[in-house]
């Protein structure tokens, strides 16, 4: 059986109060891309795992520990392939563990498993309870609370990995030094891109696009200003770091613009590329957006 593991960009990205526990309120409208890994479940006599990139191979890679997590340990042999570019922001761990819980919720180990899905999900990382829903959601809470969208529009998105990594726990210290304003949930940018994205109204969506960390990371991290910097000098509409980088992302309404962006791009090979799209599956939106 094979499960897609898709990657996810924050349309906006709001770090709310720190909580006693070291962890941040977040408020996020996030979206998953076609952009996905692979998880292929072959049944096995006992637990194995093997992964495209030998070097993700090993206890500490999210899908093992969201498998360790399940009573008993599946007899199964997972098969990763990853496409998603790692410390990026993009959610490619997360997905991969999110899809190995939902292997294990569809039956597709051979047995019935019970849990409390969501706070296996979210024992396991902020980013994997959103990875369940299957579709564009606003996150909140620590990333538990996950409202769906619904059917998401069929717009067009290009993914720069620049060469270089970035520590999320950090970004969030460096956040912490700077007083933020708080901000009541009614009137926040991620409701109005939300709604906006419901309506299908990309105008709007792309006015909403932001994320705090932003400036933070793109004010550190040359190789992070230098995408954004090119994605604009090519013509991209709008440019925006995905979750805490070092990724970044242009969004646009139609492949056509993305492609031409990406021609005038003047960047060398250690920035990666991925031209991509909203997984919109066949949602009615996309047909007639
Ligand atoms: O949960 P996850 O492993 O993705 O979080 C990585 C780090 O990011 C945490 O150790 C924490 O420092 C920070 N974080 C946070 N508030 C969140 C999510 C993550 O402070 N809501």
């Amino acid at each position: 059986m094979k499960f897609a593991c898709p990657a996810k960009i924050n349309l906006t990205l709001e770090v709310l109060d720190r909580r006693p526990d070291g962890y941040h309120a977040l408020r996020s409208v996030m979206v998953p891309l076609e952009l996905a890994d692979e998880l292929l479940i072959e049944p096995s006599p006992t637990f194995a795992f093997v992964c495209s990139d030998p070097s993700l191979e090993g206890e500490e890679n999210l899908a093992v520990r969201a498998a360790r997590a399940l009573e008993p340990l599946p007899a199964a042999k997972l098969t990763l392939r990853k496409a998603i570019p790692m410390q990026a922001g993009l959610g490619g761990g997360s997905s991969d563990a999110a899809a190995v819980l939902r292997a294990a919720m569809s039956g597709a180990f051979g047995r019935t498993y019970t849990a409390d899905w969501v706070q296996l999900a979210r024992s396991l990382g902020s980013d994997v309870p959103f990875f369940l829903a299957d579709s564009g959601a606003l996150v909140e809470g620590t990333g538990e609370r996950v409202t769906a969208v619904g059917a998401l529009p069929p717009w067009h998105v290009l993914v720069i990995k620049p060469p270089v990594a970035v520590s999320t726990a950090a970004a969030f210290t460096t956040l912490d030094a700077v007083a933020r304003p708080s901000r009541p949930r009614n009137t926040s940018i991620s409701l109005c891109a939300l709604t906006a994205l419901q309506r299908g109204d990309f105008d709007e969506v792309e006015r909403s696009l932001s994320n705090d960390f932003h400036d933070v990371i793109a004010n550190s991290t040359l190789q992070v200003a230098r995408a954004i910097e090119a994605l604009l000098a090519a013509g991209a509409g709008n440019a925006l770091l995905a979750g805490s980088g070092s990724a970044v992302f242009t969004l646009a309404r139609d492949a056509a613009t993305i492609a031409a962006v990406e021609t005038r791009l003047d960047l060398g090979p250690e920035y990666l590329r991925f031209p991509t799209a909203f997984a919109h599956g066949n949602s009615w939106r996309g047909r007639v957006a």
